[in-house]
């Protein structure tokens, strides 16, 4: 086993605001647990979305509209306790900001105090932007999501791209300012052209976020799965970097020859002195009586082979 990583500086949404000013990208990954937003703070990522991806990603469900409120609340807490260092981005699953104000602004709370969030994420154009506004009032951090919206998929008929007409450019844009202008604190655009990247950049000045929106954002982030090589068919713009699912499957394949060979490594737990022989003079299962009592007291194995090893010793 390799040394324990060191854990890079804290990060807060005012650090993210002084990089994006001073002009050095940040990196943001999606993250459903405690284990992997560990390793993950640990190489250096400044932000991890919870995002409703966590319906395709973790639940296998077949589209992030899926994803229900209170599961997404508790992975958001369990990144959070993972990674308490870097920002942590709750996502707003669909149909929790778009019944009535109230109900947003208290699923949106529910972030900050249940899911431990540093920011809140919604899907939204300039309509939402009286909400933002309320959202902001209450002390609640908004990043709006414009661009290409998942949540829309029974609308457009799937995951597509947004922006590449010059009106679809130009609302996009409109909408960008309009949540800016109502206090989010954070953009994030999917799936554009870099055009219309570049035009929501000169028209904003909070950070923006991209993917599969060019190069030029403040940060970028990705589905970790397709990053990391666990998704069989990643979207065009993510370029996998490892291949991690071919590793677990290589793995639970290794894993699957070891058990059948009574192979499984690692240390068994062992009886103090004398304990085997007091087991087998007490008549215990598996645990052959003593046929010599004057031998001396040996340890003994308590693993799934420890009766027959047990024996052996007594014997
Ligand atoms: O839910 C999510 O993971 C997202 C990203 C794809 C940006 O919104």
């Amino acid at each position: 086993m390799g040394s324990v990583p060191t854990t890079p500086p804290r990060v807060s949404l005012h650090s993210l605001a002084r990089m994006a000013a001073a002009g050095t990208p940040f990196a943001c990954l999606t993250c459903y647990d405690a284990t992997t937003a560990r390793w993950l703070a640990r190489g250096g990522v400044h932000v991890l979305l919870v995002g409703d991806t966590a319906a395709e990603m973790v639940l296998g469900l077949p589209r992030t509209i899926d994803m229900p409120l209170d599961v997404l609340l508790a992975l958001t807490a369990g990144v959070k306790r993972g990674a308490p260092d870097v920002v942590v981005m709750g996502d707003m699953p669909f149909m929790s900001y778009h019944a009535g104000e109230a109900e947003a602004i208290r699923n949106a709370g529910r972030f900050l105090t249940e899911g431990l969030a540093d920011i809140v994420k919604i899907e939204a154009d300039a309509s939402f932007a009286p909400l933002v506004e309320k959202l902001t009032r209450a002390g609640i951090p908004i990043c709006g999501h414009v661009g290409s919206k998942p949540q829309h998929v029974a609308l457009t008929g799937g995951y597509s791209s947004a922006g590449r007409t010059a009106a679809e450019a130009r609302r996009i844009v409109d909408d960008a300012v309009a949540l800016e202008r109502a206090g989010a604190k954070m953009l994030l655009v999917e799936a554009v052209p870099p055009e219309v990247t570049r035009a929501i950049l000169d028209a904003t000045t909070v950070p923006l976020i991209g993917i599969g929106a060019g190069t030029d954002c403040h940060g970028q982030v990705l589905v970790l799965q397709d990053l990391v090589g666990m998704t069989d068919r990643p979207p065009r713009f993510a370029e996998p970097v490892a291949n991690l699912g071919r590793s677990f499957e290589s793995a639970s394949r290794d894993w699957v020859e070891r058990v059948a060979a009574r192979r499984i490594g690692g240390q068994a737990y062992s009886m103090k002195q004398g304990e085997v022989q007091k087991l087998a003079a007490e008549g215990f299962p598996g645990v052959a009586r003593p046929q010599k009592p004057e031998e001396p007291p040996q340890g003994a194995d308590l693993s799934p082979s420890a009766p027959a090893a047990a024996s052996r010793q007594a014997g």
